[in-house]
């Protein structure tokens, strides 16, 4: 990859990756020596000795430092990702590896991938990378993966606790419970069984089919659309119905929840006019990415009751700021991004982002699943 970049300075190519070009990079191998690897991940002040498995945190690094010091390579850990002064920027300049997570994302744009020289490998730790400038980084030769499958149930999980949350209206009582208040109807009016609930997944990747799985003892209608259908076998298990056409489902849907990556396709995907299709009254989960919704559309839906309920733990931009509309919607169930940051998922993720790291020095091929930009080229859905 560094004979890529090199080569491509030397003849001046900065647009796509030229089939000629590309052909010299079939792998990605580490050149020997000491390498700058720079992690970036949100910092946990009081919280970070709590718990000794808190390895996703800035101050812990993914708990990989004396394992790549050992190797004789520099690691730098930081959670100061914005602006110029940042030392994030410091690095970038001749850092080879930059470990980033979505739960506290370091924006790669192309402008940063120009002057990051050095730069062969871009690891998230976690899922989902759209806060790299995937295009930026392909046309660069750069390789981008994540740590696929890493948190995907600690996710369903938190996508089945925000429906039923929403659909039982469970946090006004809380908070009344907190303003020493009782008032039942005030909950009571407008809180819903799951049982008979018409529910359908945007995206029934490997989220979406856990959701699906967990969904099934509630006795719903399950409904999903997808790119690709689910193998017959598991379909029938799961016992949700495909729908090839994501405007015939939203209408017939209760609850949607949404499980696709961000890409060029998914982004704005639920717009004013999409949102004015779904039933009146409907609950949308989302923990894929805030940018899949029209960040207005989703406040006026909510302030007009056309959505109920809307939940999940991703924003645009993140850290959200303090006047981010969705904080101040009705009948929201938003929390900062933590779905996927479990203490499980933690080990998780800092396994895999070790595992890739280790391969990349012994010049190894990572688990085929975790590519993102490999050779030139994206993941077939980030196409
Ligand atoms: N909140 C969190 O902590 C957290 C953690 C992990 C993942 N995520 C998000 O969830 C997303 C999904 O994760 P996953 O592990 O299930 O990924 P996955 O790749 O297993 O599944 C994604 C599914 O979406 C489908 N898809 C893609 N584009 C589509 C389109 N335009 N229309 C219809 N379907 C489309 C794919 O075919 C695939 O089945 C990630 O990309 C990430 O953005 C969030």
């Amino acid at each position: 990859m560094a004979m890529l970049r090199a080569a491509k300075r030397a003849i001046g190519v900065l647009g796509p990756a030229n089939a000629q070009i590309a052909s010299v990079s079939r792998k990605l191998h580490a050149s020997p020596g000491s390498k700058k690897i720079v992690g970036v991940f949100y910092k946990a002040n009081e919280y970070a000795d709590m718990n000794p498995n808190f390895v996703g945190c800035v101050e812990h690094g993914l708990g990989i430092q004396d394992w790549l010091e050992s190797q004789g390579h520099q690691y730098i850990i930081t959670d100061d990702k914005e602006g110029p002064d940042s030392e994030l920027e410091k690095h970038i300049s001749d850092m080879h590896v930059l470990i980033t997570t979505p739960f506290h994302p370091a924006y790669v744009t192309a402008e940063r991938i120009k002057q990051a020289k050095n730069l062969q490998l871009l690891l998230t730790a976690g899922i989902g990378s759209d806060h790299i400038d995937l295009n930026a980084a392909a046309d660069a030769g750069l390789t981008v993966a994540e740590v696929t499958g890493s948190n995907v149930v600690s996710v369903a999980e938190d996508e089945l606790l925000r429906v039923l949350i929403l659909m039982r209206n469970f946090l006004p009582g809380y908070h009344q419970v907190i303003n020493g208040e009782w008032n039942v109807a005030a909950i009571a009016y407008r809180a819903y069984d799951l049982e008979g609930k018409t529910v359908g997944t945007v995206g029934a990747g490997r989220i979406g089919k856990l959701l699906l799985q967990r969904l099934k003892p509630f006795g719903c209608n399950l409904l999903y659309h997808d790119r690709i259908k689910i193998d017959p076998g598991l379909e029938k298990e799961i016992g949700a119905k495909f729908e090839e056409d994501l405007d015939a489902m939203l209408p017939k849907c209760d609850v949607v929840v949404i499980n696709t990556p961000l890409t060029e396709k998914t982004r704005g995907l639920f717009n004013k006019e999409r949102i004015a299709k779904m039933k009146k009254g409907v609950i949308i989960v989302n923990n894929a990415r805030g940018a899949i919704m029209d960040t207005q559309a989703v406040v006026d839906a909510c302030n007009s009751g056309h959505i109920a309920g809307y939940g999940g733990d991703v924003w645009n931009p993140q850290p959200a700021p303090k006047d981010h509309p969705w904080r101040y919607m009705p009948n929201h169930a938003m929390t900062p991004h933590i779905s996927g940051t479990t203490i499980d998922g933690q080990l998780r993720y800092a396994a895999g982002v070790k595992d890739m790291l280790d391969r990349y020095f012994k010049g190894e091929d990572f688990p085929a699943q975790n590519y993102i930009v490999k050779e030139g080229k994206l993941a077939s859905q980030y196409q």
